[in-house]
């Protein structure tokens, strides 16, 4: 939900500024901008539509050139996306300094701050929040930290005051969740940067801080970050002499960290742990099917470490301290939203199953403000690939306030859901930047069926049972490289059906959340109408939608339940539905029932989604394509939902 990135150090800019953007566009892309300090002040360049817009402003604008700026792309929440909406929004001081700010988040409070600013003898132009930060910020600043600081040997770096202070003590008015960049005209050498609730990375590059977003408008320039916790203010300063630290040499750069308090606090650098060519398309067209056909590359990594079939025994470091917990807990929560809240949904029956104790997946924004009843013995389970969705986060907030155990099923390292949890597992799926999730959800299912199998080999599975299920388990990769192989006949299935504007989606037991994961695929990209639900479900209500030709995907894969979805497959049929079968390899008799049959290899029931799912989204990448859609960027959506 928006990108930010921000620099400072001894390069051009501006050029610098549109590369992140482009890597961060997938957060948003309805409209963007850059504010760049120069000799002559702040120039702002801000435009509608995606950042290559931007970057032809950028590029025919001489005056923008400068070695500290900051920049956005937008995904609307408070004004459609317009010029004078987009970010930065600038906001003028008392000193008559001017100040420019990028946002991502939103500012709860915003209206009644307006007010007190317009009060004040501020101007507003954008119908967004984001401006009344900017103008706040200005209310407060009173020019340029004193010379006394730098004169004194502190540097600019450690002396407090100016743009450093202005912030601090904006955001202690502010109520709402925001990850922001300010600069000043008055500090061509200072950027400040501060979070509560949104994501902001900051990258000690050589000379120079970069700040982002996310690691992968970073990763080009630095593997050398920090995080900041919420109310945690950054400020980064790169110059050329003495006003940076207080000692002389030709480029010198510092920062410090403080509370929106002004208490110090320390942060520790690590080691981003990824490389440019993970987020680079390579030979792909589209970072969606990237993300599809690097499926088995990436559960391959998921698992690695993971079983130890000798042993029988399923290695989870980060769990091992709360094994006993995991054993007596009485009741799982899986919360989350979208796809990873399908990914819950598979694990309320693998948890059921194989660990044998009761479990519930909750929509994190309704569980979040239900009053949630939490019993001892409640283990609250968040998943999410970003690790960063605002409704996810309340929800374990509120599940650890009520006193639960809050674990993580996150792909993000160092995500704030990470790092919030008490313990957790990683998907280690690689970055996912595919608006549509697709690697992170099997990798989900994935994480999720080995925490079963801790359990329940800890409670009643035999270690035999848990033997097979991780011989299973290390095969999966080589499985989901053969589904694979059929991208090109499906799309060629896809092709017959891809003009009918409503599709369903059908599957019983642990088909029945890959039912609606698939039709969640299909709408969020192709724009079709899809409705996924349990098989049996279709005949008290749905069924009346169903015309001759209507496409109705069937997850019809052998299991307990296989005759039940053939007998469903046949009311589909009585009505002239047009069936696309998902079905186990070698099952023949599928193909009397269905138009089209897409091939998964035989696999436990348990192990079924992390297959089956493959195929849908297939489809759903098929469809966009033969619609002429933007794949990677489908309309109204973002990748990382950080406001609620
Ligand atoms: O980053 P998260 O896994 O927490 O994101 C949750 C949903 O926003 C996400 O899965 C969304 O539904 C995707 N667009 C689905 O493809």
């Amino acid at each position: 939900m928006c990108g930010i990135v921000a620099y400072v150090g001894n390069k051009n800019v501006a050029p610098l500024l549109i590369e992140g953007l482009k890597r961060l566009e997938y957060r948003g892309y309805d409209s963007a901008g850059m504010a760049v300090v120069t000799p002559q002040g702040i120039k702002l360049v801000r435009s509608v539509g995606r950042v290559s817009v931007l970057e032809a402003h950028a590029a025919s604008d001489a005056a923008l050139q400068g070695t500290l700026g900051i920049a956005h792309t937008r995904w609307a929440t408070h004004g459609v996306p317009s010029e004078a909406n987009a970010h930065p929004h600038l906001g003028q001081s008392r000193s008559g300094h001017t100040i420019a700010v990028v946002h991502n988040g939103i500012i709860e409070n915003y209206a009644a701050l307006k007010t007190w600013l317009t009060e004040r003898g501020h101007q507003f132009y954008s119908q967004t929040d984001t401006e009344v930060l900017a103008k706040l910020v200005a209310e407060f600043y009173e020019g340029p930290p004193a010379a006394r600081d730098a004169a004194a040997g502190g540097g600019v770096a450690n002396g407090h005051g100016g743009l450093e202070q202005a912030v601090q003590a904006a955001l202690r008015e502010v109520t709402g969740a925001y990850a922001i960049a300010v600069v000043s005209n008055a500090e061509p050498h200072t950027l400040v940067c501060a979070r509560k609730g949104s994501p902001l990375i900051v990258g000690i590059g050589e000379n120079s801080y970069i700040v982002a977003s996310d690691a992968s408008a970073i990763i080009a320039h630095t593997t050398q970050v920090f995080t900041l916790d919420d109310y945690q203010v950054a400020k980064l300063c790169a110059g050329p002499d003495d006003t940076v630290n207080g000692t002389r040499g030709p480029w010198s750069v510092a920062f410090r960290t403080t509370t929106i308090d002004n208490v110090p606090v320390s942060r520790e650098v690590s080691a981003l742990e990824f490389d440019l060519q993970q987020i680079e398309l390579g030979k792909f067209k589209h970072y969606m099917l990237k993300e599809i056909m690097e499926q088995p590359e990436a559960i391959r990594n998921c698992l690695r470490g993971r079983i130890d079939k000798r042993e029988a025994r399923v290695v989870l470091g980060g769990l091992n301290q709360f094994a006993r917990d995991l054993v007596r807990a009485k009741r799982f929560i899986l919360t989350g939203q979208g796809t990873a809240f399908h990914a819950g949904r598979i694990a309320e029956y693998l948890f059921e199953d194989l660990a044998k104790v009761p479990a519930r997946a909750e929509y994190a924004s309704e569980f979040r403000y239900r009053n949630p009843i939490i019993e001892d013995g409640s283990i609250v389970v968040a998943i999410s690939q970003s690790g960063e969705t605002a409704d996810t986060l309340a929800a374990l907030r509120e599940a650890k306030e009520r006193g639960a155990l809050a674990l993580g099923v996150v792909n993000a390292v160092g995500s704030t859901i990470a790092r919030d949890t008490d313990a957790g597992v990683y998907l280690h799926v690689g970055p996912e930047i595919g608006v549509a999730s697709t690697k992170a959800f099997v990798g989900q299912v994935t994480v999720l069926t080995l925490m079963a199998l801790f359990i329940g080999k800890r409670k009643y599975l035999s270690d035999e049972v848990v033997r097979s299920y991780l011989a299973e388990l290390e095969r999966m990769p080589d499985h989901l490289e053969r589904v694979l192989t059929q991208s090109e006949a499906i799309g060629q299935i896809v092709s017959n059906y891809v003009r009918r504007q409503n599709w369903l989606f059908l599957g019983r037991g642990y088909n029945f959340p890959v039912a609606l994961e698939g039709a969640l695929k299909l709408k969020e990209i192709s724009y079709i109408h899809a409705e996924g639900m349990p098989a049996a479900e279709m005949k008290h209500g749905p069924i009346a939608l169903i015309d001759k030709g209507m496409p109705v995907v069937f997850i019809a894969t052998q299991g307990s339940q296989y005759e039940k979805v053939i007998s469903n497959i046949e009311e589909v049929r009585a009505r002239g539905g047009a069936v696309i079968a998902v079905a186990t390899e070698g099952d023949a008799r599928i193909r009397k029932y269905a138009e089209a049959v897409i091939e998964v290899p035989a696999v436990p029931e348990p192990l079924q989604p992390a297959l089956t799912v493959l195929p849908l989204q297939l489809v759903a990448y098929h469809a966009a394509v033969q619609r002429g859609l933007d794949v990677d960027k489908p309309r109204n959506l973002a990748k990382s939902v950080t406001v609620e």
